[in-house]
């Protein structure tokens, strides 16, 4: 079974899919984490994220920077949702995403556009979203658990400047598939988000089957 799980920063698609393909023992490929490589490199390079040649030309990165830490930084989060607004970055990655979709047995994907562009053929799609002051807060708890020194109003300001440009871009703009089913996590805690999902999938099948 394949699951395409969209939706903007922080809004829990990763925890969701992470319990997801756990709870039905599917691989998990976080393809956000594939953008932040990108922009990472750009960015250790002496590139311009913005540049297309430079971002094109980090598409090439070594499959070791998929485990660095320095991809969870908020400037990686930045590099990476400017070099995703660039088609040629977009075509560099898309063959790796859609050979994790055709495993045998399936898979379940996180990201922006897999319900869109990279699974539009997944039975089953989640739309998660949560408002952009609790995706905020979110946030902010994390980068506090891990000791930085950060401001609640400027992670807000990232987070909406980051949905604005991955919503407003010309290329696999962030949206829900028509197919998608929404998942509003902004009063759920992770178990009831999961929960909720796991329904969804199984509502999804049962859909299906019919
Ligand atoms: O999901 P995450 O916050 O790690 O993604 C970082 C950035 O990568 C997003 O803001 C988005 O611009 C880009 N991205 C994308 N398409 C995906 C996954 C991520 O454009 N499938």
């Amino acid at each position: 079974m394949i699951i395409a799980v969209d939706g903007p920063a922080a809004s829990g698609k990763g925890t969701i899919a992470k319990a997801l393909a756990r709870h039905y023992g599917l691989p998990h490929l976080d393809t956000g984490l594939l953008y932040r490589a990108v922009g990472i490199a750009v960015l250790r390079s002496g590139g311009d994220p913005s540049d297309e040649g430079d971002a094109f030309r980090a598409c090439d990165f070594d499959s070791a920077l998929l485990s660095d830490p320095g991809l969870k930084s908020e400037a990686a989060g930045r590099a990476a949702s400017i070099v995703s607004a660039h088609p040629s970055v977009r075509a560099a990655l898309l063959e790796l995403q859609r050979d994790f979709v055709r495993q045998p047995g399936g898979a379940v994907l996180d990201g922006r556009d897999i319900g869109t562009v990279i699974a539009p053929e997944a039975p089953a799609k989640l739309f998660v979203t949560a408002s952009s002051e609790v995706r905020a807060q979110r946030r902010f708890d994390e980068l506090k658990g891990m000791g930085l020194n950060v401001v609640y109003d400027h992670v807000l300001s990232d987070i909406r400047a980051r949905d604005a440009r991955d919503s407003g871009r010309g290329i696999a703009p962030l949206k829900q598939a028509d197919d998608a089913v929404l998942l509003d996590t902004s009063t759920l805690d992770v178990a009831a988000a999961t929960a909720r999902a796991i329904e969804i999938v199984e509502q999804t099948k049962v859909g299906s089957e019919a």
